[in-house]
Parts: structure tokens; sequence; C-alpha cells
């Protein structure tokens, strides 16, 4: 076999190929090669995400390597984010007067074309009708309403997507996403299906809301009502948690609630220590994501002030703005911190369970 050669293994000529400025505007260069990174980096994420949101969807062995694997991964997503996040700033050494020099050659094109971006998002879970929807003027009422087409295909030449771009957006979201995964995954969290585990439990006595059957959420529920303040007892944080638990809330199921709270309550244990991280890692997804877009906000404040972008039917910060509050995915993961209780006050387990999330003695 020919010895690889570093320059062909790369392609670094073709690569060095794509840079095709538009103008001879000298920081032209810089915005193609910053785009250009992202969107490599927008690839590696992609190929990430599709590794392992088939392997937390199937059931796998806690004994296999998969749940590792699973977390492995997604922490290297984490870490690309971060470095997504401060990327901004080599961009930054552009100054408005700058990008002006080149600006108006790029109309319509827009990031909010960028499919892999778009494709990332629909992956972790967000479908089109949860994102924000910039609100429009209704020319006959006068009416303020959210544009709920904003996302339907507006044609490349109002800075909108190809057909086919878009199809692969509507396929992404309609495939199983990272939320799903993560789901299925918590659903498959055996302890509270298991009634032998609880058989010595020695709680549950009281009488707390006819709507918990399990003993040790009755003492969940007790111990977290003696640990609040006067002023959450007030605003009726132990019926939020009661609702939580029996009803879930508008992303999670209650039993999907029920798995993430007890590992995050006994993650110290053996068993729980890669859930627990997994947890972290796609709530610190989601968050990263959200740094990114407000990053993005400033830079785009800094460059075209309040201008409008590319995309027709949006002033562009502020539809940027709306997106950074309103696009999460595991915003109500995230959330149920709230519920949590200091671990002296956590309810004390059953030998059987003990045995089951600890390491054999
Ligand atoms: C000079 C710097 C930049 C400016 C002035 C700018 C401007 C804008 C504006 C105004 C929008 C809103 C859509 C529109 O109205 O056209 C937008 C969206 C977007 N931009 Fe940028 N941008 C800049 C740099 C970047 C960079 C470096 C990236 C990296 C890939 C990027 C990625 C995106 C993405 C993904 C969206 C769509 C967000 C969404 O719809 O959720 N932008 N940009």
């Amino acid at each position: 076999m020919a010895p690889v050669y570093y320059n062909d293994y790369l392609r670094v000529p073709g690569l060095k190929e794509c840079v095709r400025p538009l103008t001879t505007a000298h920081d032209e260069h810089l915005f193609i090669i910053t785009h250009q990174t992202y969107e490599l980096w927008f690839k590696q994420i992609l190929f990430e995400l599709d590794s392992v949101i088939p392997k937390l969807n199937n059931k796998f062995s806690d004994n296999s390597p998969t749940l590792f694997e699973v977390n492995h991964r997604l922490n290297r997503v984490v870490e690309i984010w971060k470095v997504l996040v401060l990327q901004f700033t080599i961009l930054e050494t552009m100054t408005p007067l700058d990008f002006l020099d080149f600006r108006s050659q790029l109309f319509p094109a827009s990031g909010f074309q960028s499919l892999q971006f778009k494709e990332i998002e629909a992956t972790l879970g967000l479908k089109s009708h949860t994102r924000f929807h910039p609100e429009q003027k209704d020319e006959k009422t006068g009416e303020t309403k959210p544009q709920t087409d904003y996302y339907k295909h507006l044609g490349t030449e109002k800075g909108g997507f190809t057909d086919n771009d878009k199809s692969r957006i509507e396929e992404r979201e309609s495939s199983v996403t990272l939320l799903d995964a993560v789901k299925s995954w918590l659903n498959r969290i055996p302890f509270f299906s298991n009634d032998s585990l609880w058989i010595d439990y020695k709680g549950g006595q009281g009488s707390v809301d006819e709507r918990i059957n399990h003993p040790f959420w009755k003492d969940y529920v007790v111990a977290y009502r003696s640990c609040l303040t006067e002023f959450d007892k007030a605003k009726g944080k132990d019926e939020e948690l009661i609702k939580a638990i029996t009803e879930g809330n508008e992303s999670f199921t209650a039993a999907e609630i029920k798995a993430t709270l007890f590992i995050m309550s006994y993650r110290d244990y053996p068993i729980f220590h890669l859930p627990f991280q997994l947890l972290t890692n796609v709530t610190e997804v989601d968050e990263l994501l959200s740094d990114w877009r407000h990053r993005h906000v400033y830079v785009v404040m800094r460059m075209i002030g309040t201008r409008s972008g590319t995309k027709a039917g949006a002033s562009g910060a502020a539809y940027l703005k709306g997106i950074a509050e309103k696009n999460y995915v595991f915003k109500d993961l995230s959330a149920l911190v709230t519920y949590l209780i200091p671990r002296k006050d956590l309810p004390a387990l059953p030998e059987k369970l003990l045995e089951k999330i600890g390491y054999m003695d």
C-alpha cells in the first residue's frame, strides 16, 4: 500500500479550494472560514448524535459498555459546543465597517439557512411547532400574532430553504430524537416496577396524598415539605412536586420524572454514576446551545445593530433573542432540581435495593 500522505488524506487542497470570496474585501476570507469551521463541527456533532441515539433508544444490559459509550460521546458534544461558543471572538476581530464592505453582496443568504444547525436542533428534539415564532402584525385587524408558518419553506430568494433541505429537517423531526431516546431509557429504569426490591422498606406509613401510591414517594413528599422555606410553601411548591410525580410535566411523564429524581438524589451510589452523568450531559448540551444563541445575538448586535437580517419576516436581533429564550429541549428535565432534597433528609432505602444499586461486598 502506498504511504499515506498528510495533504492527500485530509484533502487539504480541496479544503482550501472551498474558500471562495465573492468580493475583494479583506475580511470576507475570515467570514467564510469561520462559518465553514462551524459547519465542520456541526457535522461532527450530528455524527456523534446519530451514533448515540439508537444505542440509548434500544434496551441494553447494565453490564454492557453502552452507557459509557453514550456518555463519552455526548461529553464530546458538550466540549465541542464550548469551543463553538468561544469561537465567535475570532470573527469579532472584524468590525461593522469591515462587514459592510461585503455584506450587501451576500443577500439573501442567511445563517437561518444552516441546514446542519437546524438538523442538530431537530435531532435533539426541537419541533417546528415548539420553536420560537416571531410575531407579525395582521394588516387587516392590526392584531399581533405568532407567525405560524415561519419555518415553512419560503424559497431561497427570501432567505428560506430549498425543498430538499426543508424535507431533510422534517425527516429529522419525525425520526427518533435524543429526547425520545432519553425518555425511552428513563422508562426502562426498573426500581419502582419491581415490588420485591421494596419488601423490607420501613417508611410510607403516613397519609400524604391519595394520588401517591408508592411508600417511597409518600416519604419523599413529606421530606420535601419539611425542607421548604415558608415562602416556597406558600407558593405551593409541594403541590407542584405531587403534580409532577403523579401527572408529569409538558415534556416528561410521571414515571420519567420519578426515575430522574431518583437518579439525581441517589447519584452517589455506583449504579447511578453513569445515569447521572447522562442527565448532566443532555442538560449541558441544551444550556450550551442557549449560550451559543445568546453569544450569537451579541455578535449580530455588534455587527449590524438592529437592522433586519436577510431572512424575510423578522428583525434579525429580535428574532435571535426570541430563539435564545425559547428553543430548549431539556428545560423540563433540568427544572427538576427544584424538587431535590438534602442528602440527610432522603428516605433510607431498603436492603434489597441497596444491594442492587451498590457494588457487591
Ligand atoms: C457577522 C456575523 C453574523 C451576523 C451579522 C449574523 C446574522 C444573523 C441574523 C440576522 C440571523 C437571523 C436570520 C436572519 O434574519 O437572517 C442569523 C441567524 C443564524 N446565524 Fe448568524 N450571523 C453572524 C454569524 C454567524 C456565524 C459565525 C454562525 C455560525 C454558523 C451563524 C449561524 C447562524 C444560524 C445557525 C442562524 C439561524 C438561527 C435560528 O434560526 O435558529 N451566524 N444570523
